[in-house]
């Protein structure tokens, strides 16, 4: 099979990319779409020609690093899919690829198809844990976690961190992202004692990373490649309210934030105001 690859290709954040034309041969229907892009390298280095960029690790859909737009849909288009899950037999000869990485201001290219996700792990830094009393191995049935919890908790933690909601959304808004792990903890026993903290720093967190809003096009959830569904955004606005409620009787410290309770300020001009 012979394929037109148009790849952007950019050296760095600060330098403009541009697309660049390549022809792929020989691509069989067995090969992944990163093993045909191994070829292409291969070909480019042959020719002393700097290779495509491009992020991978696991190449079995853990890892969450891979993840490009191809032809305008984040890794590809295929329901639950990965770039690096993705077959060549779903292409047929003659083809023309356009691929490009994620477009989002919080995530800066590094190079070609490689952008910097850090903002994810900053989010996490902000509540992605539970604080637990260390010592010796507990019970594992100590703490009882419902059926219902678990599943929920289950399929919130199978989120990868990749990205393509973000890509995908017209606002890079990171709702889908933010919500699978603040869910994953706030669904167990285990994640109770920080849940209205958790919540509102990861929310902060999400909001000073410069990722919009969102506004229910549904396109994160049509292009998760774990299949999260928007129910969980719903969970989150839903403990943000019940956070933010709360914070009338228990001040919360957000690192960096200054932040008094609602009631406090109910006798001042400003409170009033
Ligand atoms: S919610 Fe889905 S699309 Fe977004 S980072 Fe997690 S796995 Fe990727
Ligand atoms: S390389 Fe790990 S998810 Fe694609």
């Amino acid at each position: 099979m012979h394929l037109t690859l148009r790849i952007w290709r950019q050296q760095s954040a600060p330098v403009p990319g541009r697309f660049i034309t390549y022809q792929v041969q020989d691509v069989t229907p067995d090969m992944s779409f990163l093993e045909m892009l191994d070829a292409l390298n291969e070909d480019l280095l042959s020719r002393e020609e700097p290779p495509v960029a491009f992020e991978h690790d696991c190449r079995e859909g853990i890892c969450g690093s891979c993840g490009f737009l191809i032809n305008g849909v984040a890794h590809g288009g295929q329901r639950g899919t990965t770039v690096c899950q993705l077959s060549m037999r779903f292409f047929k000869e003659g083809d023309s690829l356009t691929l490009e990485p994620w477009r989002a201001r919080a995530f800066p290219v590094i190079r070609d198809l490689i952008v910097n996700r850090s903002a994810f792990d900053r989010i996490l830094q902000a509540g992605g844990f539970i604080s637990a009393p260390t010592g010796s191995a507990p019970d594992a049935n100590a703490i009882l976690v419902p059926k219902e919890a678990a599943d929920t908790a289950f399929d919130a933690a199978a989120c990868i961190g990749c990205g393509a909601c973000v890509a995908a959304c017209p606002n890079a808004a990171a709702m889908l992202f933010t919500s699978a792990k603040i869910t994953h903890l706030n669904s167990l026993p285990q994640g109770q004692p920080q849940r209205d903290q958790r919540t509102l720093s990861m929310v902060v967190a999400m909001a000073n990373e410069g990722f919009g809003s969102c506004t229910n096009h549904g396109e994160c959830e049509a292009v998760c490649p774990k299949e999260i569904p928007l129910e969980f955004i719903g969970k989150m606005n839903r403990d943000l309210m019940r956070a933010v409620w709360r914070r009338h009787r228990e001040p919360l410290v957000i690192p960096g934030i200054v932040q008094h309770p609602l009631h406090e300020d109910a006798g001042t001009e400003e409170g009033r105001s």
